[in-house]
């Protein structure tokens, strides 16, 4: 019986230490996650690079602005941001950074409250949806 059963232990020992070491070689090292980390963070310099990308072909950036608005955007806001369930967009004098930074961290006005777009949308999205906005300031 004895025989049996040593070769079994060193058997189920010897697959727990190839287990502990496979695990080991296909567990990240924190490196590469923390690296990861900083690709995604949004730095003051890439929206501006985004800004000054957006702006420059403000023709298609509006068209992608209004296609998204009214995916995302207009069950709020409103066709053309006529208002709803927030604010009407038209007829005003916004500012473009101010329309950046507030559909970038959201915004809550009293028990309405809008997400922050910023994990939905990339910098160049945003802005696109700026000049969107920018364009409702004509009407009335
Ligand atoms: C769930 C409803 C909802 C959705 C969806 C929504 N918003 Fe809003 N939005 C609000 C509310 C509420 C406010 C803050 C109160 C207000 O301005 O009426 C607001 C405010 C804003 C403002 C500031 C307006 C101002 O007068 O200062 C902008 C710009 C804006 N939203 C853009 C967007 C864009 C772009 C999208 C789509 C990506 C969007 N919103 C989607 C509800 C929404």
């Amino acid at each position: 019986m004895r025989n049996l059963i040593n070769p079994f232990i060193k058997i189920t020992v010897l697959a727990f230490y190839l287990v502990g070491c496979t695990a080991m070689a296909v567990a990240p090292p924190a490196e590469t996650s923390d690296s990861k980390k900083k690709k995604a963070e949004e730095t003051p310099e890439m929206v501006a690079e985004a800004k000054a990308k957006v702006f420059s072909r403000s023709d298609v950036s509006v068209a992608n602005g209004e296609k998204r608005f009214n995916q995302t955007c207009v069950y709020c806001h409103g066709h053309q941001g006529s208002g709803g369930k927030a604010r009407k967009l038209q007829g005003r004098d916004l500012d473009p950074d101010y329309l950046f930074k507030t559909i970038t961290r959201g915004k809550k006005r009293g028990s309405l409250i809008m997400p922050p777009w910023k994990r939905s949308f990339n910098a160049e999205q945003r802005w696109e949806l700026v000049t969107y906005i920018l364009t409702l300031s004509e009407m009335k």
